[in-house]
């Protein structure tokens, strides 16, 4: 059930806020550019902006929240936020709304420890109404990123790019959700998704109250042939019945859970109608020959690509509308 909150009211007015800014900015812009552009720069850079918002009042019962929510990752006892003074602070504010919003959904009850840092996202160990959770939060920028947008952002020619930055990044995690979902419904083996809310997803959690379960490229199977024959097995179902392709199929991003392969990671996965698809599927394939030759079958990519394209599924059916 979602509750709704006044924070749903603070965001919206919020929008406006920025919006009316931005339209104050624009007015000004080219005398406030003149005026002297490096200045603005450094009075960006040292403006108290990124973490005043903090400490104000409103936000206050939303941080006493949030707080216990995260005890397990901030440490015992009360977090001091403000003191908490991050570059982007911008950016984290709408991380920490958005595991709000997913703590108000019952999606997360707690944030506990964090279990892999990738190229995209910071993996968290949570628990949720049903269990323990894999929360995936995505990063909102990239280095190369940050360092560009000091440069734009604090030219008025050019604002407003931070905020089509995020929503990039929050088409791609509704995109991974998304693929998770239609990979589910068909009955194949990837962490069940649970929720959704801007640059943060929810997904069951693979592992154990220790530690997430090892990646295939991290452990020795015992019995290959079976896991080449089920991995195969996923890629025809992903192409032949939910239409798409995984696209980033590899030993790092299939756990090895409850002597199982998993397949996550499915954000850069696409549709069939996809221009690139087939070329992707052929990279998939060749990934999973390479593991299979590595592990000491005796399988070709001509082979392997045959029984992804004409293996026999009659079957197999959705397991849910979607
Ligand atoms: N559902 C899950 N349960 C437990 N651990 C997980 C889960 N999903 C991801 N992880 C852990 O987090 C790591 C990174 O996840 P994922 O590959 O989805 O993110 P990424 O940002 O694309 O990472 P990379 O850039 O390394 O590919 C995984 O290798 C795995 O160790
Ligand atoms: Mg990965």
């Amino acid at each position: 059930m979602v509750r709704h909150t006044e924070w749903d009211d603070e965001l919206s007015k919020d929008t406006k806020q920025r919006r009316n800014n931005r339209k104050h900015r624009k007015v000004s812009a080219d005398q406030a550019h003149l005026d002297n552009e490096s200045s603005e720069f450094i009075k960006s850079l040292n403006s108290s902006k990124g973490s005043e918002w903090m400490s104000e009042k409103k936000y206050k019962r939303m941080f006493t929240e949030i707080e216990e929510g995260l005890s397990g990752v901030l440490g015992d006892g009360p977090f001091e936020w403000v003191d908490r003074r991050v570059f982007d602070a911008v950016f984290d504010r709408l991380t920490l709304m958005s595991l709000y919003k997913l703590m108000k959904s019952g999606a997360i009850d707690t944030l506990d420890f964090p279990i892999a840092r990738g190229k995209e996202a910071h993996v968290f160990h949570g628990t949720g109404e049903f269990g323990p959770v894999a929360v995936k939060i995505f990063h909102t920028s990239n280095a190369v990123f940050k360092n560009l947008i000091q440069y734009i952002e604090g030219d008025p020619r050019f604002g407003g790019l931070k905020r089509r930055h995020r929503d990039l990044v929050d088409i791609w995690v509704r995109k991974e959700f998304r693929n998770l979902s239609r990979l589910a419904k068909w009955g194949l083996s990837v962490p069940k998704p649970i929720g959704v809310h801007k640059n943060v997803l929810v997904m069951e959690y693979l592992g154990t109250a220790e530690a997430p379960s090892p990646r295939l490229r991290d452990v020795k199977v015992l019995n290959p042939e079976v896991v080449y024959d089920d991995l195969v097995e996923f890629l025809a179902v992903t192409w032949q019945k939910a239409k798409m392709v995984h696209g980033d199929f590899s030993p790092y991003n299939i756990m090895w859970h409850d002597d199982k392969p998993i397949v996550i990671d499915v954000g850069q996965s696409v549709v069939q109608s996809h221009p690139k698809s087939q070329e992707f599927l052929v990279r998939d394939a060749t990934r999973l020959v390479e593991w299979a030759n590595k592990n000491g079958l005796d399988v070709t990519l001509a082979e392997t690509m045959y029984d992804i394209l004409e293996m026999d599924l009659s079957h197999i059916s959705i397991a849910e509308e979607e």
